[in-house]
């Protein structure tokens, strides 16, 4: 992320989707709030490699499309999350940033990706499952990044 993609990741955050299912630690987000957090958390996860919020860019103008985080890395293996926001939704944006985090991956040594899905979450199980990921047993109570807990449904890849 930079300092440009502020405006469009604080504008994506107010979307009801984004809200109910992207489970984004903060309530609100400003684009200085945004700013804040690139150049402190998001900065420091980067570097330590401990955790990695990206930009989904457009390839042609690298206007902010979405956002997809790697957090929770292990050694092995690492959970994934994303959101598009709403006026580039329809274009399957979500699953070719799966493809790129993929790729991704396999050149940190990762084996496996991890992601979950709130059961009512028809859009995201679909984009899931069309990049390959297979789920991992049934919906069950879990703590989500925002802290609440959802009815959860967990997704793996192999990479
Ligand atoms: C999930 C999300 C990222 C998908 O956005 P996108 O990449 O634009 O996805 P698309 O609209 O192109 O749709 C991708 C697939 O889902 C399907 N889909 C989309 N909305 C759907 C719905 N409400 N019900 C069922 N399927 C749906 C599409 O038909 C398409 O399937 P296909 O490729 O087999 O034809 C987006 O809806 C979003 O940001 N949601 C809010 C945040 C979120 O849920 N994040 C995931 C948390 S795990």
């Amino acid at each position: 992320m930079s300092d440009e993609d502020a405006e469009a990741y604080a504008a994506g955050t107010g979307d009801a989707l984004v809200r109910r299912f992207a489970h984004l630690p903060l309530e609100k987000y400003s684009p200085q709030i945004v700013r804040e957090l690139i150049h402190s958390v998001i900065g420091a996860g980067l570097r330590d490699g401990t955790l990695a919020v990206l930009t989904i860019a457009d390839s042609s103008s690298d206007s902010f499309l979405g956002s997809l985080v790697f957090f929770d890395i292990n050694q092995d293996d690492a959970e994934i999350g994303y959101w598009v926001a709403p006026e580039h939704r329809g274009r399957k944006v979500s699953g070719r940033a799966l493809a790129l985090a993929l790729q991704i991956s396999r050149i940190l040594g990762l084996k496996r990706l991890r992601a979950r899905t709130v059961q009512d979450n028809p859009a995201s199980e679909r984009v899931l499952l069309n990049a390959g990921f297979k789920q991992e047993g049934e919906a069950r109570p879990e703590i989500v990044p925002s802290g609440k807990t959802e009815m959860s449904v967990s997704y793996l890849i192999e990479v």
